[in-house]
């Protein structure tokens, strides 16, 4: 017998499959950007924003792959845990001893490469950052 009705079916039962996960519903929300949003120095926001703002802000960009499940659960799910732990568009409504935590915490994560993370950093060669770069986060942090 030949292999070909088999794997005719399995690529229709695949492609069926395929097509019912993107039926689920994936929420991708960007809650208004209040007052409490971080107000840093430019060159601190544009590094922040490069690396960090997708899943640690309420300003994400939401990229095609966020669209395709099930891509778009881990995409989505990065960006609810990385907005409970760190988002900057609430900065202002932290206390001042989370915001110094945080912020310590910021570059402990980038020293260790946690952060951003790897599949972040695979998909957004302006999320590598240079040691010039985490040179100015550290500044910033320095002087908090
Ligand atoms: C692709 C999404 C994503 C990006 C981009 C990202 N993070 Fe995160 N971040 C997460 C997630 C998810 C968590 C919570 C789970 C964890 O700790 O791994 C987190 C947690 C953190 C925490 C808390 C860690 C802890 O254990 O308490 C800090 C601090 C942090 N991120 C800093 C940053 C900084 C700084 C950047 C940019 C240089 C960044 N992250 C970029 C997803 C991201």
């Amino acid at each position: 017998m030949s292999k070909r009705p088999i794997l005719k079916r399995i690529l229709v039962v695949g492609a069926a499959a395929f097509l019912l996960l993107q039926l689920w519903p994936v929420e991708r929300t960007n809650p208004a950007t209040g007052p409490s949003a971080l107000q840093a120095p430019p060159e601190v926001a544009a590094v922040l924003r490069a690396a960090c703002y997708d899943c640690h802000s309420n300003e994400t960009r939401w990229p095609w792959y966020s669209y395709i499940a099930p891509i778009s659960w881990q995409v989505a799910h990065h960006v609810e845990e990385g907005r409970a732990e760190l988002n900057f568009s609430e900065w202002g409504a932290y206390r001042e001893s989370k915001q110094l935590s945080l912020a310590e915490e910021m570059l402990e994560q980038i020293e260790q490469g946690e952060m951003p993370t790897w599949d972040y950093r695979l998909a957004h060669p302006e999320a590598r950052l240079e040691p010039a770069q985490v040179e100015v986060l550290r500044r910033w942090v320095d002087g908090l």
